[in-house]
């Protein structure tokens, strides 16, 4: 099920607001790659931010989103020249035919950003949602996606006292708190997401949960789709994969 920060219209509108482009490095890392591929496809794309960018910077092929909370669709729609498609993961692929994008076409560079790739939870999830990616990437395309190092245990700055404040397209000043589950079972983390404003009747709870692969996990599930990651980063400037790095992000291809 998706979460209630996406499927929801006032919360999925206060998502680019919260995460404004250029924020962070990941931004121009993936434009760049987005800009030398003819055709793309951007998993769990949520507003579209990336895809609209490219078509503005004015890439000419193919550009494809998927997500399957409309709300947030429908944020990515005001762009019509790219194709935006409702669904998730898991059923992107497929050779039934069934599947409205793989249909007669692969693609040469497949994307999850921002950490969305952590939404895949479940072993079986993570499985069937790799061997869609596989199944949608040409022979000789790439699938590029970041997870947070678990070494580096970002959950433990999601508390209230890091809370932010935003505001709107409509004027309302908005706090935004993260609160974790605890105790953290194992690799995976669960958490709440509280939206607060003065101008609302009542406070907006989001729950979610965040798998935290480390590097021989990830390579795992990679190999069991037919995927090798031919190259690992631990930040958006490229540096190496270390013990402390904040971000896994991975350059992955089809086994040989
Ligand atoms: C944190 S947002 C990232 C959005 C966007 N990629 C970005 O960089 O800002 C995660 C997105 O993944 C989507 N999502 C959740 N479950 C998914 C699934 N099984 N397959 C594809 N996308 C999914 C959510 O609806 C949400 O829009």
């Amino acid at each position: 099920m998706v979460d209630h920060a996406f499927s929801d219209e006032r919360l999925a509108q206060l998502y680019d607001v919260l995460n404004p482009w250029g924020g962070s490095g990941d931004d121009a890392f993936y434009l760049d790659l987005v800009m030398s591929a003819r055709s793309v496809l951007d998993v769990g794309c949520g507003t579209g931010a990336l895809l609209r960018r490219a078509r503005e910077a004015g890439h000419a092929g193919l550009l494809c989103g998927l997500d399957p909370a409309e709300a947030m669709l429908d944020q990515a729609r005001v762009r019509p020249d790219i194709e935006w498609i409702s669904g998730d993961l898991a059923s992107a692929g497929g050779s039934d035919g069934a599947s409205s994008v793989g249909r007669d076409r692969r693609f040469d560079l497949v994307v999850m950003t921002g950490h969305a790739f952590q939404v895949l939870v479940e072993d079986d999830e993570l499985r069937a949602s790799l061997a869609a990616v596989r199944s949608v990437l040409s022979d000789d395309g790439r699938f590029v996606f970041e997870t947070r190092n678990p070494s580096a245990r970002a959950w433990e700055s999601w508390t209230p006292d890091h809370a932010v404040e935003v505001t709107a397209a409509d004027g309302a000043v908005v706090r935004v708190a993260h609160q974790v589950e605890t105790p953290v079972d194992g690799d995976v983390v669960s958490f709440s997401t509280t939206f607060t404003s003065p101008d609302w009747e009542r406070a907006e709870v989001s729950r979610s949960t965040l798998r935290f692969l480390d590097r021989d996990a990830l390579s795992s599930f990679l190999a069991g789709a037919g995927l090798v990651a031919e190259w690992q980063y631990g930040d958006w400037a490229r540096g190496p994969l270390t013990g402390t790095s904040p971000e896994i992000i991975t350059v992955a291809a089809p086994a040989r």
